[in-house]
C-alpha cells in the first residue's frame, strides 16, 4: 500500500523539489503552499506523514501541525526550516513534531528521517497496544471489566472514534462493552460483527457519514465468541496495517476472554466444591444434633422432677441453642430445595406448553424447531406441585434450547404407563451435548459452563422430581445432544377432587 505524504511550504521551488524526491521514493504526495488546503485534505483522507515548513504566513508550521493533530492525532510531522536553531527544534518537538529538517536538504538525511518517522510511528503504536493489552490481561478477571478494558485500549491505540465489543450469548450478539463516542447505528455495527464472525477474519464495511467500520472476530476455543468492532471517521481510511493491528488486538482480547472464562470456571468449581462440602457437613451434623436435643430435653425433665430449677433453666438453654443450630443445618441442606410440596391439580400438558413458550421467548437462536409429542393417555390432571415443577421443566427446556445451534431441534415428549401409574416427560435436544466430565457434575450446586449461568437449574430440577418420589436421568453425547427423562409416579386423583 502506497504511503501518503503531505507537504506544505510557501516556497514553490522547494515544494516542487520535495514533491519530486518524495515521489521518487515511492510516496503518494500532496504538495501545497496553502495551509487551509492542507487542512481540507486531511479532513478528506488520512496521511502517513507530513512535512511542514516552519515559517509560513498566515499560519506557521507549528500551528498548522497542531491543527493537523487535532484532526489526525498520531500523524508524524517533520518540521522544515532554513534558519534552524536548537531552540526552535526543541520547541517543535515538544509541541508534537517527530523531528526537524534543515534546508537545504541533504538527500540521505531526508530519507533517513522519513524512514524513522514512519517506522517509529508503527513502533509507538505497537508499544501502546502491548501496554494496553498487558493491562487488560492482568486486570481483575471479571468479564465485563476485561471487555471494557479491551474496548478502551482499542480506541486509544487506533484512530477509531468508537469501539464496541460484541459477545455471542444464547445465539444473540449482545454489545458487552463500548468506548469512544456512542454509535450512530447499532444494526450496522452488529451486521459487521456478524459478517466478520462468519468469515473468521477482520473485514471492512462502509460506516455512517462516509466513515468505515472494521470488525475482527474474537476467536475463543473452537469458534468465534464475538467480535471487536471499530468505527473510524470519514477522513481515516483503515489500511492493511490497521486490519492487521485489529486482528492482533482481537486475538489478544480473545486470550483475555478465555482466561476470564477459565477463571470463572475455576471460581464456580471452587464454589461448587464449597457448596458440596457445606451440604455434607450439614448432613453429618443433623443426626448428632437430633441426639443432643433429645438428651437435653431428658436432662431438663429430670432436673425439673428433682426440683433443680437452676439446672433445668440451663438445660433449657442448651436445647434452645441446639434448636437454633438444627434450623441452620436445615437451611443449608435445603438450599435450592422447596421445603415441602404443595400438591394441587395440575394439567401436565398445559404446564409444559407454558414452559416451552416462556423458554422460547428467552432464546433467539434462529431456525430452532420445537416438537411436542404428547401421549393422549396421560391423565388430564394430576396431583403435583405445579409451581415447583414449572421451575424444574422451565430450566430443563432452557438448558436444551441454550445448547442448540441454529437449525437444532428440541423435543418434549410425554408418556403414560398405566400399569405402574408412571408419567414420563422427556426433553431431548440435538445440541452440543456434554463431555463425561460435565455430565458427572451437572447436579452439583453452582456447577455451570455458561458465562452467565448460576449452575442451580439442574440441582433444583432434580430435587423437585425427587420430592415427587420420581427420578431424573440424563443421557448425553458430546456433539450430538442430550436427553433428560423425568419419571413421576402419579397418585390416583380422589374422585372428589377429580371432578372439582
Ligand atoms: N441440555 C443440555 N445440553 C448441554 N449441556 C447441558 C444441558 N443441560 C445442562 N447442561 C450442562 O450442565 C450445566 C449445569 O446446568 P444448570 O441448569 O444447573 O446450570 P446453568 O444452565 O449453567 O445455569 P442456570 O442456573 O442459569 O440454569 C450447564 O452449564 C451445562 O454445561
Ligand atoms: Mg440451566
Amino acid at each position: 500500500m502506497t504511503r501518503r505524504v503531505l507537504v506544505v511550504d510557501d516556497d514553490a521551488a522547494i515544494l516542487e523539489v520535495l514533491e519530486m524526491r518524495l515521489a521518487a521514493m515511492g510516496f503518494e504526495v500532496l504538495a501545497t503552499r496553502d495551509p487551509q488546503a492542507a487542512l481540507g485534505a486531511i479532513d478528506g483522507s488520512r496521511f502517513d506523514l507530513a512535512l511542514l515548513d516552519l515559517r509560513m504566513v498566515p499560519m506557521d508550521g507549528i500551528r498548522l501541525m497542531e491543527a493537523l493533530h487535532a484532526r489526525q492525532p498520531r500523524l508524524p510531522v517533520l518540521i522544515m526550516t532554513a534558519h534552524g536553531t536548537i531552540e526552535t527544534a526543541v520547541d517543535a518537538v515538544q509541541r508534537g513534531a517527530f523531528d526537524y529538517l534543515t534546508k537545504p536538504f541533504v538527500r540521505d538525511e531526508l530519507r533517513a528521517k522519513i524512514g524513522r518517522a514512519l517506522a517509529t510511528r508503527r513502533w509507538a503504536r505497537d508499544r501502546e497496544r502491548l501496554l494496553a493489552v498487558g493491562q487488560t490481561l492482568s486486570s481483575s478477571g471479571v468479564m465485563e471489566r476485561v471487555l471494557d478494558a479491551v474496548a478502551q485500549a482499542t480506541v486509544e491505540t487506533t484512530e477509531a472514534e468508537r469501539c464496541v465489543v460484541f459477545q455471542l450469548q444464547h445465539g444473540r450478539l449482545l454489545p458487552m462493552a463500548s468506548a469512544g463516542s456512542p454509535p450512530r447505528s447499532w444494526p450496522d455495527l452488529e451486521a459487521a460483527a456478524r459478517a466478520a464472525m462468519d468469515k473468521g477474519l477482520p473485514a471492512t464495511f462502509p460506516g455512517s457519514d462516509n466513515g468505515s467500520i472494521v470488525a475482527a472476530p474474537l476467536l475463543v476455543q473452537r469458534g468465534p465468541a464475538g467480535a471487536l468492532v471499530i468505527e473510524t471517521p470519514a477522513r481515516v481510511e483503515p489500511t492493511e496495517d490497521d486490519l492487521e493491528l485489529l486482528a492482533l488486538f482481537s486475538s489478544q482480547a480473545a486470550v483475555a476472554i478465555r482466561n476470564t472464562h477459565e477463571l470463572e470456571r475455576l471460581r464456580s468449581g471452587a464454589l461448587a466444591a464449597l457448596g458440596r462440602m457445606a451440604t455434607q457437613v450439614a448432613h453429618e451434623l443433623k443426626n448428632p444434633l437430633a441426639g443432643l436435643r433429645l438428651y437435653a430435653r431428658h436432662l431438663e425433665q429430670r432436673l425439673v422432677r428433682n426440683g433443680d430449677t437452676e439446672g433445668a433453666t440451663l438445660a433449657q438453654k442448651i436445647s434452645g441453642t441446639v434448636d437454633d443450630l438444627a434450623a441452620v443445618v436445615n437451611e443449608i441442606t435445603a438450599f435450592g430445595r422447596p421445603p415441602e410440596l404443595h400438591r394441587g391439580l395440575v394439567a401436565v400438558h398445559a404446564l409444559l406448553d407454558e414452559c416451552v413458550s416462556f423458554a422460547q421467548a428467552r432464546i433467539s437462536t434462529e431456525g430452532i424447531g420445537i416438537l411436542r409429542v404428547y401421549d393422549p393417555a396421560v391423565p388430564a390432571q394430576a396431583l403435583l406441585d405445579g409451581r415447583e415443577l414449572r421451575k424444574a421443566f422451565l430450566n430443563l427446556i432452557l438448558n436444551g434450547l441454550e445448547s442448540l445451534a441454529p437449525g437444532g431441534r428440541l423435543t418434549v415428549t410425554t408418556g403414560w404407563a398405566a400399569d405402574t401409574r408412571a408419567l414420563t416427560i422427556t426433553i431431548e435436544d440435538t445440541g452440543a451435548g456434554m463431555s463425561e466430565e460435565t455430565l458427572a457434575r451437572i447436579f452439583d450446586l453452582f456447577f455451570t459452563t455458561k458465562p452467565q449461568g448460576t449452575g442451580l437449574g439442574m440441582a433444583i430440577a432434580r430435587s423437585v422430581v425427587d420430592l415427587h418420589g420420581g427420578a431424573l436421568t440424563v443421557d448425553s453425547v458430546a456433539g450430538r445432544g442430550t436427553r433428560v427423562v423425568a419419571r413421576l409416579p402419579l397418585e390416583p386423583v380422589p374422585a372428589r377432587e377429580g371432578t372439582a
